[in-house]
């Protein structure tokens, strides 16, 4: 297996990079921090398995030119790509009356039109490769709308939007797309200090595991769309 996860320097893509090292696979990952980047592609290769391998890019998903050459770039390394990972996001929360142009175009900029830019770039390497698979890393935050989350929910709900149109356009090209929608994952991203009791939330594990089971999935069948949440809320 030979797959690009875009923001696998961190939380759950990291996770996701981890697993399919883990099974042997070629791994590239991605972020906009060249040092967290190194730091991660260290890491990843102390735990790969036998015959993986894994490099980084330093590409922000927003740049469709950057994000376009770490996707060549993986592809020639690897002799191909199969597998897209799409999990590059950011939310900011905050209500519409006083959200700035800037936090809105970043929220809908990193989490839909960067989907756009990396799956437009990798379509054709997975079409060279005969086929493969798009995973898109959405949220329940997609389908269920929360006060300060307008950019976010909508950020979200047009990737899930984005990932069943494509689904429909790529499936008879053997390119099968899924979107996954994670409710809480204990991550920086939703508590960057770390401070708050994440022990009843999903861990970036569990958005992995999802990922390795479609993945391992019959050619027949394509899970198109897969919500996961904490088993338990985070009220006592
Ligand atoms: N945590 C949750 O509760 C939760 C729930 C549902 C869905 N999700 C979704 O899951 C995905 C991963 O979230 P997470 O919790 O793992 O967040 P995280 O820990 O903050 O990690 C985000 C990753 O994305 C990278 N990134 C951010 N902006 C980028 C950009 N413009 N270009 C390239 N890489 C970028 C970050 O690296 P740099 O900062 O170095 O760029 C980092 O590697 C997101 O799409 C998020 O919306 C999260």
């Amino acid at each position: 297996m030979r797959a690009l996860v875009t923001g696998g320097s961190k939380g759950i893509g990291f996770a996701i990079a981890e697993a399919m090292a883990a099974a042997g696979g070629k791994v590239t990952i991605t972020g906009r921090d060249q040092m967290r980047v190194n730091a991660a592609v260290t890491a990843l290769l102390k735990s790969a398995g036998p015959g993986a391998d894994v490099r980084g890019a330093a590409a922000d998903v927003r740049d469709r030119y950057g994000i376009e050459s770490a996707i060549d770039a993986a592809a020639a390394a690897f002799g191909g790509l199969d597998v897209l990972i799409n999990n590059a996001g950011v939310g900011v929360f905050r209500d519409v009356e006083n959200m700035s142009d800037d936090e809105w175009r970043q929220v809908i900029d990193t989490n839909l039109t960067g989907a756009f830019f990396a799956s437009r770039s990798a379509i054709p390497h997975l079409k060279r490769a005969g086929g493969g698979w798009i995973i898109n890393i959405a949220s329940l935050a997609g389908r269920n709308y929360f006060a300060e989350g307008a950019a976010y929910c909508a950020s979200k709900a047009g990737l899930v939007a984005f990932s069943e149109a494509l689904m429909l356009e790529l499936r008879n090209d053997n390119i099968r797309v899924s979107c996954v929608m994670p409710g809480s994952v204990a991550t920086e991203f939703s508590h960057p200090s770390g401070t708050t009791d994440d022990s009843w939330k999903l861990t970036g594990d569990d958005v992995a595991e999802v990922v390795m089971d479609l993945l391992r999935h019959p050619k027949r069948s394509l899970p198109s769309k897969v919500e996961i949440r904490p088993a338990r809320t985070g009220r006592s």
